[in-house]
């Protein structure tokens, strides 16, 4: 379905998912109304602000860095009074058509998925809820790598909804549980690279976690705290690009060495929130890591 380029008042286009389009497609919201207002995560401190205009600049940035790579950046309108919105990858977990939208854990989130569900209903996804009482954060808890989902949870998503997400996807789901709060979400301590490979954070991991990503994914790349500080897990790919917020240059070397063209961009007004580049982004037609996404 294709629609018509509206302009939003913010001079934002809505321009909405092409399934027709070969180019990766990527959600993202731009930060009119970004801002830490309140603290549900170790990262937000309502006494350090990020300045606002320097925040407009890196999210810009980060938006013409994904565009140089060949990605097609979508556009959700911001909305008063909803700072955390920047984060598109929370709004759901996107596979094929079908979306399972989000069931934010903290209250002050929740009154994104009903824009969320706006944005996907217009683009043609199908939206699935969760019971309203099974919280899902999720992009940022249910990332793809080959044929398995990978799924975060604990500090912010239930274990409890992940069946009904392998029964829905009809994909093996590996449950994670996530063990220190600096690394709340799975995309700030797991990134999947390509089918078999993936960086991760062990620390953000119990003995089990560690265990089974190294038995299923067979290239796994430790990321060390200096390094997992600065958001290095929480990356976005995009053919053989990767995006990261700056001062990650083990990571960086590593990814060179397998053929990867890292880019680094800063996002430091973003991680005072607890979010860096991938957290800013939903990738709609499929990760690249995803198998999914060659059979579409
Ligand atoms: N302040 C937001 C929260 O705590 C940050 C979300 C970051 N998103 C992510 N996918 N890790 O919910």
């Amino acid at each position: 379905m294709t629609a018509e380029p509206r302009q939003f008042a913010s001079n934002v286009s809505a321009e909405l998912f092409d399934p027709h389009d070969t180019r990766p497609q990527i959600l993202m919201c731009p930060p009119d109304y970004y801002g830490v207002e309140y603290e549900i995560n170790p990262w937000m401190k309502r006494d350090q602000p990020p300045d606002h205009a320097l925040a407009v600049r890196q999210w810009n940035d980060l938006r013409q860095v994904l565009s140089d790579a060949g990605a097609k950046i979508l556009l959700q309108k911001p909305v008063r009074g909803l700072p955390d919105l920047v984060f598109t990858a929370n709004a759901a977990m996107i596979h094929r058509r079908e979306a399972m939208l989000a069931r934010f854990r903290f209250p002050e989130r929740q009154g994104e998925e009903q824009h969320d569900a706006q944005w996907l209903l217009a683009s043609g996804f199908h939206v699935h809820r969760l019971p309203s009482d099974v919280y899902f954060e999720g992009a940022g808890d249910a990332l793809f790598c080959g044929d398995t989902l990978f799924a975060g949870y604990r500090i912010r998503s239930d274990v409890r909804g992940l069946q009904q997400i392998g029964e829905l996807f009809r994909c093996r789901v590996i449950a994670l549980e996530l063990v220190d709060p600096y690394y709340y979400h799975l995309d700030t301590c797991f990134c999947p690279l390509a089918a078999g490979m993936a960086v991760y954070h062990p620390e953000a991991f119990d003995q089990y976690g560690r265990d089974v990503l190294k038995e299923l994914v067979p290239e796994l790349i430790p990321i060390a705290e200096v390094e997992a500080r600065r958001f290095a897990c929480n990356a976005v790919v995009v053919g053989r690009t990767v995006v990261t917020n700056t001062g990650c240059p083990s990571l960086h070397r590593e990814l060179a060495e397998r053929g990867f063209t890292p880019r680094e961009t800063s996002l430091d007004e973003f991680t005072k929130a607890g979010g860096s580049a991938k957290c800013l982004t939903l990738r709609l037609d499929g990760e690249e890591a995803a198998n999914w996404r060659s059979n579409a």
